[in-house]
């Protein structure tokens, strides 16, 4: 019987995992089929009955579920435990279960990021953004072995109980938080490294990062957004017009991908074919990271 795989979110329609991950079930021999559904919040919890219903073997999940289901799980893996959140849910035996690849699939993509564009060692980041993805990035950055860091975000109470939240589970040490105003008198000396976890909205009201002359000791821009016409987001058309190296999150998209492929089918995920239906569709070229 053919088996039903998905992504569950609120837009999903945009989402491009259906066409990597399509791929990735076609050229592994497995008959699945992995189709988007849109769920709104205030139907999630009949949402996920239906999907237990349907027999649907494993989904991921996008804005704005992952906090949701990272509680209607029945068990977690460690990561998914540290962050508070879920992309991949696999259905088990003894219940649902839940696993975060968007941490390694970040750790996986900056590291290559930082060996191939960066080539010196990074000492000092700045995070900007404190939502869900800035989650995932914070703890990334401690399994990478970074406890000081800066976080910069419009509102300063979110930033703060993300770092409270980390703190407590003695993740964290040295981290100074700012909003926008504080940043754009702040003395950034020492910072080598910027990752954007902002949405794009962030960027149509000009954010005062992009007026930012002083930049100087800063090494690479890596940013989680994307543009699928291969042009470079606002972000990093400002670290390139700085003549810093930049990298933007599509490999961390395929990467988290082909991680919550793994999951559920225990292979090993076909990432170069996955990253070839990427640029089919994006014309944007992707190098897979393994
Ligand atoms: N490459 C990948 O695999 C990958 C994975 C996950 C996410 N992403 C991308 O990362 C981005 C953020 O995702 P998320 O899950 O973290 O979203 P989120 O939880 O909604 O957080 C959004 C962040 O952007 C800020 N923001 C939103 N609108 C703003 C505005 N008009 N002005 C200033 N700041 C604004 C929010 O600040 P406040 O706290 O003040 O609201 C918050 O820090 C998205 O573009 C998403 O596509 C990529």
């Amino acid at each position: 019987m053919k088996r039903l795989y998905g992504i569950i979110g609120f837009p999903v329609a945009h989402s491009l995992s259906p066409v990597f991950q399509q791929t990735a079930f076609d050229l592994s021999g497995l008959d699945a089929a992995y189709v988007p559904f849109a769920i709104p919040p205030e139907s999630l919890q009949e949402g996920l009955k239906a999907l237990d219903l349907l027999g649907v073997s494993g989904f991921n999940v996008t804005l704005p579920h992952k906090e949701a289901v990272f509680s209607w799980v029945n068990d977690l893996d460690p990561i998914a435990r540290k962050v508070g959140s879920v992309n991949t849910v696999v259905r088990r035996t003894e219940g649902w279960f839940g696993a975060n690849t968007d941490v390694p699939g970040f750790c996986s993509a900056l590291k290559c990021f930082l060996e191939r564009s960066v080539g010196s060692e990074i000492k000092y980041p700045l995070v900007l953004g404190a939502g869900g993805s800035a989650r995932s990035v914070v703890t990334g950055l401690c399994e990478m072995g970074f406890s000081s860091f800066t976080i910069v975000n419009r509102s300063r109470g979110r930033a703060e109980s993300l770092v409270e939240c980390f703190r407590r589970n003695g993740m964290i040490h040295a981290v100074e938080v700012l909003d926008f105003e504080e940043f754009s008198r702040w003395d950034p000396n020492g910072i080598d490294l910027v990752i954007n976890t902002l949405s794009r909205d962030a960027f149509r009201e000009r954010f005062s990062l992009l007026d930012r002359t002083d930049l100087v000791g800063v090494k690479g821009f890596y940013d989680l957004s994307y543009e699928l016409d291969g042009s470079l987001t606002p972000f990093l058309k400002k670290g390139e017009k700085d003549g810093i190296p930049v990298e933007d999150g599509i490999g961390m998209l395929l990467e988290q991908g082909a991680l919550s492929f793994e999951w559920w089918t225990g292979l090993q995920a076909p990432r170069r074919e996955m990253a070839d239906s990427l640029y089919r569709r994006t014309v944007k070229k992707v190098t897979p990271l393994q």
